[in-house]
């Protein structure tokens, strides 16, 4: 479990908290999309998780965090990493390797796996975002997708207990997007791997999440299932927040008193949407 206490984390040199009075508590299991405009706090959050904040990231913090009994402020990142794995924005900066092979085996060696399952956690990492072909390139000269993909095999080789993954798709096509969402989900599924994923693409945090977190100027705003945050979709539009269109129709079919169900939240509950006022006017105000 992860829980913050009353969190505030004011970079030095800011004049603002980039985090202010974080409460939440996240669940063994459970996978969290987290979603905000452009300086909401999102990547800061993700460092408060992983402890670059307050150890790498200097300023002032107040209240605490905790991560699977860990005290963020005494234990280091190093420590933490055992049972949170992290996927930086800054791709770069994560890399540490120069072959693609050797970034996910210094990370297996790294947190003492045996020697004899390091070929098979290293192929089964390779295989399930499909870059085995990259297996001896220099990271180097690889795309910003395919660095992408690199980092997220390295974490997911640790199987980690928590993984958390900051814009781990910006650099990515939708379709290959769309395949890590998938193999997220798979592995909350699996492993029962609790997953924290920052993203801006809202459709496929809305299908595949159980919960979103909105934040909003250093404040988590909404902590709640997608359907139960959707209610607020004119709230996230005024914030900067790209609700899925579908959510934007339901919302102004409501004011025209042609529809009163939940907000879709995909393709199949729009679909049913469709369905129900077909049903229920005989696409007569249609
Ligand atoms: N190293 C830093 N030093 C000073 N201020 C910082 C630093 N990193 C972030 N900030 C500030 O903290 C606030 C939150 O930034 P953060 O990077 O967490 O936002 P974000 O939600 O991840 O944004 P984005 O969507 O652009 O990645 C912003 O006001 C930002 O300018
Ligand atoms: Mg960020």
């Amino acid at each position: 479990m992860i829980k913050f206490e009353n969190l505030r984390f004011q970079y030095s040199g800011s004049s603002e908290f980039a985090l202010d009075g974080i409460n939440l508590e996240i669940h063994d299991g459970e996978f969290i999309g987290v979603i905000g405009a452009s300086g909401a706090g999102k990547s800061t959050l993700t460092y408060a998780i992983n402890g670059t904040v307050p150890h790498h990231f200097k300023g002032d913090f107040y209240g605490a965090v905790n991560v699977n009994g860990l005290d963020t402020v005494d234990n280091y990142p190093e420590d933490i990493a055992a049972e949170a794995g992290s996927v930086f924005q800054d791709i770069d900066a994560q890399m540490t390797a120069t072959i693609v092979e050797d970034e996910i085996l210094f990370g297996l060696e790294n947190f003492g796996c045996p020697r004899e399952e390091t070929e098979d956690r290293i192929n089964e990492a390779l295989s399930a975002l499909k870059i085995e072909k990259l297996r001896n390139r220099n990271i180097g000269t690889l795309s910003g997708g395919q660095k992408q993909k690199t980092a997220i095999a390295a974490m997911i080789a640790l199987r980690p207990k928590i993984l958390v993954l900051d814009e781990p798709t910006g650099e990515l096509d939708p379709q290959s997007s769309r395949e890590i969402f998938e193999l997220l989900k798979s592995l909350n599924k699996k492993y029962g791997m609790t997953i924290i994923i920052v993203e801006q693409k809202i459709m496929l945090q809305c299908e595949f999440a159980d919960k979103l977190l909105v934040m909003d100027k250093g404040k988590a705003v909404h902590f709640d299932t997608v359907k139960n945050v959707l209610k607020h979709s004119e709230e996230l539009e005024n914030m900067g927040i790209n609700c899925p269109r579908i959510v934007t129709l339901a919302r102004k079919l409501e004011e025209n008193g042609i529809y009163s169900g939940e907000y879709p939240a995909d393709l199949d509950s729009a679909e049913k949407m469709v369905r129900q006022i077909l049903a229920e006017t005989g696409g007569k105000q249609l």
